[in-house]
């Protein structure tokens, strides 16, 4: 009977568990940068990744868009272990999530337009006409409008961002990933941008992960906050359980405090 349990493998994740990582193993050469790291995210939730510089997180983000195999574990995306799958079904995946990068990674010789179009280029049927419809909402949701035909290297550290927003949702997502999209932002761009990411969620209802270590952008934006530390979540809760956890590793770090337990 043991023998057959194993061979059906782990259960498939409930219905509402959009993203799952179970008991992810991954090094780069001889540093192992996650061992045994599981996190659910909810579907329609935003799940807030919260660590040290170099713990992780964007790996973990580069995991769950299939960008980089893991040594162990399962990922599943939408109930299916993403694991086993050959690069024309990742990017097939890939077509349902938008990844917001840390430096917006747009292209400098093309407007923010064409940035903003490229994905529906690559990765659509649509005609011309219908991208540029859609081109121009996505701008005007996010406040680009004015911009659409200016070069990145012409817009702020915060446009530049939430031009890199742009690109990543024009696609209607299901999964949305950030990568530290508050980083470098003073506290005027970090709101807007804030308000922004929950435009976004509340008009497409989408599932998404923000990885970062700003603590009041975290907050503001969460459903789920989980903390990775060394490679594992050691905590994952509400915003208001996460701030109450007993772990002295998490609250040196919601602390800042160089005292403590965590190795400086
Ligand atoms: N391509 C790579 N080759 C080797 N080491 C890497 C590579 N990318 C990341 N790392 C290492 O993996 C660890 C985790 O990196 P990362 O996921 O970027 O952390 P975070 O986003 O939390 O700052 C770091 O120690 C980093 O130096
Ligand atoms: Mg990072």
């Amino acid at each position: 009977m043991i023998l057959q349990e194993e061979r059906a493998g782990p259960p498939r994740p409930e219905e509402d568990v959009a993203i799952r990582l179970d008991r992810i193993g991954l090094r780069y050469e001889e540093k192992i940068v996650l061992s045994d790291c599981s996190v659910d995210c909810k579907r329609g939730h935003v799940t807030g990744i919260i660590g040290l510089s170099g713990a992780g997180k964007s790996t973990i983000l580069r995991v769950i868009n299939g960008l980089r195999h893991p040594d162990a574990g399962a990922v599943y995306i939408n109930g299916d272990d993403i694991t086993g799958w050959d690069e024309h079904e990742l990017i097939e995946m890939r077509k349902k999530m938008g990844f917001a990068f840390q430096y917006s990674a747009l292209f400098d010789s093309m407007t923010i337009a064409e940035n903003v179009a490229y994905p529906l280029w690559e990765h659509t049927t649509m005609t011309r006409a219908q991208i540029d419809k859609r081109v121009s909402d996505t701008l005007e949701a996010l406040g680009l409008s004015e911009v659409e035909g200016s070069l990145p290297g012409e817009l702020s550290g915060g446009m530049q961002k939430r031009a890199g927003f742009a690109r990543a949702i024009v696609n209607d997502p299901e999964i949305i990933l950030f990568d530290e999209p508050t980083s470098g932002l003073d506290p005027i761009m970090t709101h807007i941008i804030v308000t922004t990411i929950k435009d976004i969620q509340s008009r497409l209802k989408a599932t998404s992960v923000v990885v970062s270590h700003d603590l009041r952008s975290i907050y503001a934006l969460s459903d789920t906050v989980a903390m990775l530390f060394e490679g594992t979540i050691i905590e994952s809760g509400t915003v208001a359980e996460i701030r109450r956890s007993p772990n002295p590793i998490v609250q040196q770090f919601l602390q800042g405090s160089e005292l403590g337990p965590i190795p400086l």
